[in-house]
Order: structure tokens, then C-alpha cells, then sequence
């Protein structure tokens, strides 16, 4: 669920399906504003010369889907592109997916999704993105800004409890001191595990086994705690009582007697929460409920701790303070030691790179998109006072605050008359209206030839006449003025550069072997389709894109080394999972390989080569191994 990260193939393979099964997301069929840019009049973009809409990668609660729907209605309705909406569990998946990745292993270009609102900070520093990102480099996913509150999760107290226990005591259950078992007894204030009927939870075998396999080596290592943690067949797994609690040594020789904390069906956040209490003495003992429901029942019916996050909705209508555990100890926890817990931050928006070619409106707009927590509550509690199904109308309320809230959201909106060089605004007959409103026009007319016309809504009106210019991109072309949309090269025709108004031909006999609309690079006067896992930019260049790579084994009449030199294949672009950075067979094959045709760029998981004139032929494609 919420914030927490663990092993990423968990959530793609085991519960996306059941979550696909629970939530439906409508994906823009109505529209919100009454302006509303109709759905004809939208465009997709094109990222590699394929043809999609923005994806919006989202968390799968209705605080986090209700500020992606108000990102997506923006973007569709009044920036005028489609949009679809995808969920994801955590963090790490949402900014994986921005990267292209299901997971890290599994990565394809161009990535399907382009915008994810509200990012929990540390998920970008865990490796499983880190590698990923520095092996894209420049076409890493980006930070574009805080969208303005905080994100936190972990263990909260019920204020009834917490008043209780500071009336008898003086002590405060929000501060994590207060459960140091040497000195005191919160289990005599708080609902422990002989209240908790063991049919609400999973087996550990079925939660946190599965959704964090390191997490018995990695507990035994930072606490040493030999007796939380059992074997099997080789294997550490945290040591459960009646195969459903795991309990913190503190109250182990009585476990019925430890604190109850009842998390999700992912056990979520125990990676760390089982170390916390180990490491401060804490009378407390985990598992795992169901489901969400039980997760969420239970905890309502205890009312005394809960593993809980912000923003969301689930308890927003009870008062609970979070526990408070020592500072952040960045040092420890990249040991995978958790002393501490992750300092409460602002959440972040995040782009995926490729965006700012083919979007900027829609990045600048993400780059504005900024909430404080007073107005982001009060959209929750809104939302949670509308009676309305909690998932099911995330877009009902997202499309409620948007109609109420213009004053906000209009001024995320970059301004239409914003103009950069080369682009111009038109009004709704068509006249150019640039020289007013625009500044440093530098051309004149609604679009010239090589250029599209993107049709939007007018400020504050109902019109949807004015529109500004953009550059047909790469491989395709606009042969008349006005043209709304560009035109794809025909097979056996190419566009090398942007803003074309024809296609170039290319030699007489390669047709068969030009994909139309795919970018293409000549090779010896005859055009070759732009490999997969390339990018071919003009001027006959060839940019590798980062995950993929060449290798030295040499396919078919291509012998080694001295052949590489004369004329024979330059590249194999091979699609691979991306390997580490450091991967000897990566760093040695490409640079030797690029070496010997004269790459430029940061070899070596991007760079450019220039075919020249020695080359005979490419392939690509080809699985390692
Ligand atoms: C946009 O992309 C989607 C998915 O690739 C495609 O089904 C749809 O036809 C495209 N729409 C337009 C207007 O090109
Ligand atoms: C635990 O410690 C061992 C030995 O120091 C190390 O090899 C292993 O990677 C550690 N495992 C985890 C999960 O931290
Ligand atoms: C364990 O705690 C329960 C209270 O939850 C108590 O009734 C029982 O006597 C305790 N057992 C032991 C062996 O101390
Ligand atoms: C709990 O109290 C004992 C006894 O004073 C002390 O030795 C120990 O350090 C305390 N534990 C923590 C985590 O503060
Ligand atoms: C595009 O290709 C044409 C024909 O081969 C060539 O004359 C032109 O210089 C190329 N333009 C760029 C920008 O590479």
C-alpha cells in the first residue's frame, strides 16, 4: 500500500490483479469542465514515434488518485492532450514505470507513463530506482518539485489511548520512548494480541514472507536477534507465534500480551517497524490482516494503535497522532539498519524525461502544480463527507474541486499567450494574434508548413479558437499552413529533421525495409529503419539509447575485431533487461566496440555514433547469451 516500498515484483505479479479487480478508475469518458476541450480535438504525443496518450501513473487510494484525476482533467480538458490513468502500490513502482520499468528488470523505451504526483522522497533514493536512473542518465525520470504537504507513515496512536496513558503516567504514547518495556506498560493501555481474532489475519507465509524476502536475513543482521528469526531450507524468515504474529522481544515470553499493530495485506511497513521495536524496546507484536476492509476494521474496532500514512482518507474521520521515532540516520539505513525512521518531507512531483520534448505545457503545468496541507485536507474531508464510494469516485471529487477551485488551478496552468520562440497564437478565426499577446515572436501566420496548430480554449471563455504553433517532429511533416496535425512520412520516405513540409525519398529497392512513420538513418544512400533501442535525431547520427547496448560478439559475416575496423557491421543494439552500470560485459564490449567506430557521448550506456560512410550494414536485436 501506502508509502512503504518492498520487493517490486510483489505488487506487479501478486497484486495488481486483485487491485485491477477492486478499483475502477474512469479514464476521462466525462468531461469535468463545461469548457471542456472536446475529446476530438485532443492529441496524443509521440515518443519514439509511437502514438499515446500521457500516462499518468497513480497511487491506488483515493487521496493520492483524486490529485492525479485533477492532474489528468487539467491536462486533458484545458491542455488538451489525452491522458490515461494507471495504479501502482508504492513510490518505487510509480517512479519505475515513469522509467519504463514493471520492475527493474523488465524496462522498455519509450515508457508508456510520463507524469506521477505525489512522490515519497526516500522511494528515489532505494537502489532498485538508483540503478535504473543512472543507467538512463540524461533520460532518467525528473524531479520537477515539491507539490506542497508532506507524506509520512508509521505507527500512529489514538488519541483516547494517548490521553489515557499521559493521565496515569504523564507520559505521551506519541513519542517512542514512552513504550520502553524496562520501564513502563503500555500493554495495560493499548489492545493487545489476545484481542485480535486470528481469522482476520494472514499467515506470515502468505504476507510478509512474500513481500519481503530479506526481510529475516536483514532483521537478524542489524539486531542479532537470533530468536525472532528462523530457517528454512537455508532461508531467514521472521520466526511467527501461531504462524500469524511476529513479536518484538520486549514481551516475546508472553505474546498474547504484546501491543496488537495490524497492518495490510502486504504487511506493510514492517521492513523497518520490526527493527524499531526491537531496537527500542517496544512491548508490540505485527501481522498482517487479510485485506484492506479487515485491515481497516480492525483497526477502528481496536482503537489504539495503527500503521497508518498521510494523506489518506481510511481514518481521517478519528484522531490519531504519529509516533515519533529518532531522526533519520541516512547511514544506517542504506546498512539496512532502522534505528530511525525517514524525516517527514514534502511529496514530489515527477516527470519522465521524454515529457519535455513532446509536452512542455504539460510539464510546466506539473512543475506549478503546488497544494498546502490545510487545502489538501480539506479536499479530503470533502471527499470523505460526500458519502461518495472512496475509490470508485476519486474523479467525482477531483472534478467537484476543480469546478470550485479555478482560482487555484488556473494559475498551474502556464499561460497560453506564453509563447517561446516559434510559436504563435491565433484567435478563433484564424487570424494571428502573436504580435499582442506573444513574446519574442519570431514567426507570423497560424502555422506555417512544417509546423501544427494545437487548437485550445481560450482563457476564462468558451471559444476554441486560439492555438499555438509547434515544429513537426522527426519523421513526419506538414505540407500545408494551418495543418492541426502533422502527417507521417509514407514507406520509402523519410524526414530527418523537425519542421519538415516533405518527406525526403529514399533509394529506389530499400522500400520493403521502411517501416512508414518510423524514424529512419540512411546507410549508404538507402534508408534503414531507426533501430529499436536508437534514436535517429538527422544528420545521419544513430544515439543509443541508455538500456541498450552493442556487443562485441559478432553476429554473421562480421569476424572480430579487424573486420570492425573496415567495413562491417557497427552496432547490434541488443534489448536486454538493463544490466548494472558496472557490468563487466557492458563496460568492456560497448567501449571497445564504440572505440572502434569513433562513438561520441558518455559511453558507455548513451551514446552517439555516426555511421559515416564505411558501413555496410546493421543489426540489432539480438538477445545476449
Ligand atoms: C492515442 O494512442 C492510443 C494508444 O496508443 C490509440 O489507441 C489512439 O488511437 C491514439 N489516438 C489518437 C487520436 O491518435
Ligand atoms: C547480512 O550480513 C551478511 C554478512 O555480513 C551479508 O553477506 C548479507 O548481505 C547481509 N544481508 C542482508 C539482507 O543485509
Ligand atoms: C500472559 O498475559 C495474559 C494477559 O494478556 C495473562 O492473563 C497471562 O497470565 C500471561 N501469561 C503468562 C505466562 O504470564
Ligand atoms: C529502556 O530502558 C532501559 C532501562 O533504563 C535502558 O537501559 C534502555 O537503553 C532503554 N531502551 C531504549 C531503547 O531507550
Ligand atoms: C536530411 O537528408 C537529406 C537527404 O539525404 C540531406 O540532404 C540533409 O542534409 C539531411 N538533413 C539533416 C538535418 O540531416
Amino acid at each position: 500500500m501506502p508509502w512503504s516500498v518492498r520487493a517490486p515484483f510483489i505488487c506487479s505479479s501478486l497484486l495488481l490483479p486483485l487491485l485491477i479487480g477492486r478499483l475502477t478508475v474512469a479514464d476521462g469518458a466525462q468531461t469535468c469542465l463545461p469548457e471542456a476541450l472536446p475529446e476530438n480535438q485532443r492529441s496524443n504525443i509521440t515518443v519514439e514515434g509511437i502514438s499515446m496518450p500521457i500516462g499518468i501513473t497513480s497511487g491506488d487510494w483515493d487521496a493520492n488518485i483524486i490529485i492525479n484525476e485533477i492532474a489528468g482533467i487539467v491536462v486533458s480538458e484545458v491542455l488538451g492532450y489525452n491522458y490515461r490513468l494507471g495504479l501502482e502500490i508504492h513510490s518505487l513502482n510509480r517512479l519505475l514505470r515513469l522509467a519504463g520499468c514493471a520492475n527493474p528488470d523488465s524496462c522498455t523505451t519509450p515508457s508508456s507513463y510520463h507524469i506521477a504526483m505525489e512522490i515519497y522522497t526516500p522511494a528515489a533514493a532505494l537502489s532498485e530506482f538508483t540503478s535504473v536512473a543512472s543507467q538512463m542518465g540524461d533520460a532518467a525520470p525528473q524531479n520537477v518539485g515539491s507539490i506542497g504537504y508532506p507524506g509520512t507513515e508509521g505507527i500512529f496512536v489514538f488519541e483516547e489511548r494517548r490521553q489515557a496513558y499521559r493521565a496515569d503516567t504523564g507520559l505521551d504514547l506519541a513519542y517512542y520512548f514512552s513504550y520502553n518495556a524496562s520501564w513502563f506498560h503500555p500493554e495495560n493501555y493499548l489492545a493487545t494480541v489476545s484481542q485480535v481474532d486470528l481469522d482476520h489475519l494472514l499467515p506470515c507465509g502468505q504476507s510478509v514472507d512474500i513481500a519481503w524476502p530479506a526481510i529475516g536475513q536483514q532483521y537478524l543482521n542489524a539486531t542479532g536477534d537470533a530468536d525472532g528469526v528462523e530457517n528454512r531450507q537455508g532461508k531467514w524468515y521472521l520466526k511467527c507465534w501461531h504462524d500469524k504474529w511476529w513479536p518484538a522481544p520486549a514481551c516475546r515470553s508472553n505474546v498474547s500480551n504484546c501491543v496488537a499493530i495490524v497492518t495490510g495485506d502486504g504487511a506493510w511497513g514492517m521492513r523497518t517497524h520490526v527493527q524499531l521495536a526491537a531496537f527500542h524496546n517496544m512491548p508490540v507484536a505485527f501481522a498482517s490482516a487479510v485485506n484492506f476492509d479487515a485491515y481497516a476494521s480492525v483497526t477502528r474496532t481496536l482503537k489504539s494503535l495503527a500503521f497508518w500514512w498521510s494523506p489518506d482518507t481510511t481514518f481521517s474521520d478519528l484522531q490519531l497522532a504519529r509516533v515519533v521515532f529518532p531522526q533519520y540516520d541516512e547511514a544506517e539505513h542504506e546498512q539496512g539498519i532502522f534505528k530511525t525512521v525517514d524525516n517527514v518531507e514534502p511529496l514530489q512531483n515527477w516527470i519522465a524525461a521524454e515529457l519535455l520534448n513532446v509536452a512542455q505545457r504539460a510539464v510546466r503545468f506539473v512543475q506549478g502544480f503546488r497544494m498546502s496541507e490545510s487545502d489538501l485536507n480539506e479536499l479530503l474531508r470533502t471527499h470523505v463527507q460526500s458519502g461518495r464510494d472512496a475509490i470508485r469516485d476519486a474523479r467525482g471529487s477531483a472534478c467537484a474541486w476543480i469546478l470550485t477551485h479555478r482560482d487555484q488551478w488556473s494559475s498551474w496552468v502556464p499561460s497560453q499567450t506564453d509563447c517561446t520562440v516559434g510559436q504563435g497564437l491565433a484567435d478563433a478565426q484564424g487570424n494571428f494574434v502573436a504580435a499582442r499577446l506573444c513574446h519574442l515572436p519570431t514567426r507570423t501566420g497560424v502555422g506555417e508548413i512544417g509546423e501544427y496548430v494545437h487548437l485550445l480554449p481560450l482563457p476564462g471563455g468558451d471559444s476554441y479558437g486560439a492555438s499555438f504553433c509547434s515544429d513537426c517532429e522527426l519523421g513526419t511533416m506538414a505540407a500545408a499552413r494551418g495543418s492541426t496535425q502533422c502527417t507521417l512520412c509514407r514507406l520509402g520516405e523519410f524526414a530527418n529533421s523537425s519542421a519538415m513540409s516533405f518527406c525526403f525519398s529514399c533509394s529506389a529497392g530499400t522500400e520493403q525495409e521502411v517501416d512508414s512513420g518510423r524514424h529512419v538513418i540512411e546507410v549508404q544512400g538507402s534508408c534503414k529503419l531507426c533501430p529499436r533501442g536508437s534514436h535517429c535525431p538527422g544528420s545521419n547520427e544513430l544515439v543509443l539509447l541508455a538500456g541498450y547496448f552493442s556487443s562485441a560478439q559478432v553476429p554473421r559475416n562480421c569476424k572480430g575485431p579487424s573486420d570492425l575496423q573496415r567495413r562491417c557491421a557497427v552496432f547490434w543494439g541488443l534489448l536486454l533487461k538493463r544490466l548494472p552500470v558496472r557490468h563487466p560485459e557492458m563496460s568492456t564490449n560497448v567501449r571497445n566496440i564504440f572505440a572502434q567506430v569513433g562513438i561520441r557521448g558518455p559511453a558507455p550506456m548513451a551514446a552517439t555514433m555516426n555511421l559515416g560512410s564505411n558501413v555496410e550494414e546493421a543489426y540489432f536485436l539480438l538477445p545476449l547469451s
